[in-house]
């Protein structure tokens, strides 16, 4: 059983995802040991309490940089010995001391079809306000791993949602992570927990 780690900042909507697929059945070889909070008030916080999931809290405001964050997060992540971390809505990007140490073994859900809409200063709502005032007609979510360069790891998973003449930013989030995320997520982290995802020069492929 491969321990996985769940970094939270916000709603947790995906870490429930995760949570329902696991007491479905659906991740098959991994088992959510803990949650990560940077923030004290995030809700995903009350739904690791309410599934008796241990959590901490490791705020980001408490640390004056990015690096000396990382090295908290690190050591707790080494103490919670992770297999697989998953960033679900994690809203801080981690220094190299933890993407180095747990390379090919962070997965992140971007809201949006990498290469476009991401990188630094895309995240939440302001993912799909950029992608409503471009004007796209699809977008949809990436599940990826995390490497040095904000949401430039190898693509694990894409799916897509149509976007709509009257879509709002949280209507087009909504349809994104209902049509794709709750599901991609845990799919992905099921694949990686049974050893089905193969790198070959820096690329991921699904093992079938
Ligand atoms: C999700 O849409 C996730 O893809 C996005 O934030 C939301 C978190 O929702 N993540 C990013 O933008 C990361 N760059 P949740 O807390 O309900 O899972």
């Amino acid at each position: 059983m491969k321990n996985i780690v769940v970094l939270v900042s916000g709603g947790g909507t995906n870490l429930q995802a995760l949570i329902d697929a696991e007491k479905s059945g659906i991740i098959r070889g991994g088992k959510i040991t803990c949650v990560i909070s940077s923030k004290e008030n995030a809700y995903a916080l009350e739904r690791a309490k309410q599934n008796d999931i241990p959590s901490k809290v490791i705020p980001r405001k408490a640390y004056s940089d990015s690096k000396s964050y990382s090295e908290a997060i690190l050591a707790a992540l080494n103490e919670e010995k992770a297999d697989l971390v998953v960033l679900a809505g994690f809203m801080t990007i981690l220094d190299e001391c933890v993407t180095k140490a747990y390379a090919y073994k962070i997965i992140n859900v971007h809201p949006a079809l990498i290469p476009s809409f991401c990188g630094e200063g895309f995240y939440g709502l302001k993912v799909h306000e950029a992608a409503l005032a471009y004007g796209v007609k699809v977008s949809g979510a990436t599940i990826h791993f995390v490497n040095e360069k904000a949401d430039a790891g190898a693509i694990i998973l894409q799916g897509t949602v149509n976007v709509e003449k009257d879509d709002t930013p949280e209507i087009l989030q909504r349809r994104i992570m209902e049509n794709v995320e709750w599901k991609l997520l845990p799919e992905a982290v099921s694949l990686f927990c049974q050893d089905r995802i193969e790198i070959s020069d820096g690329k991921a492929y699904v093992i079938k």
